[in-house]
């Protein structure tokens, strides 16, 4: 593993993202509500550009009785959702939400001196 330098915390202020190149690689690095996440910016779906799209908690929903509607609510876990076709992931874990044999490669963000690293 090697520890890369992004940028200084002030270049990646609450709520934006920051796509980089690395060694050949496409990379989504994310500050959100202060975390910091790192996720593949390739899709294992068809490719697609999966850190350009929507970030927002997973949307759960409740079984409450046969011919009744269910009952939705937000969950804990941050969700990234590729734009092209929807296929939707853990950000922590990079596991897809409907089938835990696919994953979004992630990485392990730090933070040094105010200044961010991914490990890759
Ligand atoms: S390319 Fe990402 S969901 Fe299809």
């Amino acid at each position: 593993m090697t520890q890369v330098l992004i940028c200084h915390v002030d270049e990646l202020p609450v709520g934006e993202r920051k796509i980089v190149e690395l060694e050949g690689k496409s990379i989504g690095v994310f500050n959100i509500e202060g975390k910091y996440y790192a996720a593949s910016n390739t899709c294992p779906h068809r490719g697609g550009p999966v850190c350009t799209g929507r970030v927002g908690n997973e949307l759960l929903a409740d079984f409450v009785g046969v011919g009744l509607r269910v009952k939705e609510h937000f969950g804990p876990n941050l969700v990234l959702a590729c734009p092209w076709h929807g296929w939707e992931f853990n950000m922590e874990t990079g596991v897809h939400l409907g089938d835990p044999q696919i994953s979004l490669p992630v990485y392990t963000v730090t933070v040094q001196d105010k200044e961010i690293f991914i490990e890759i």
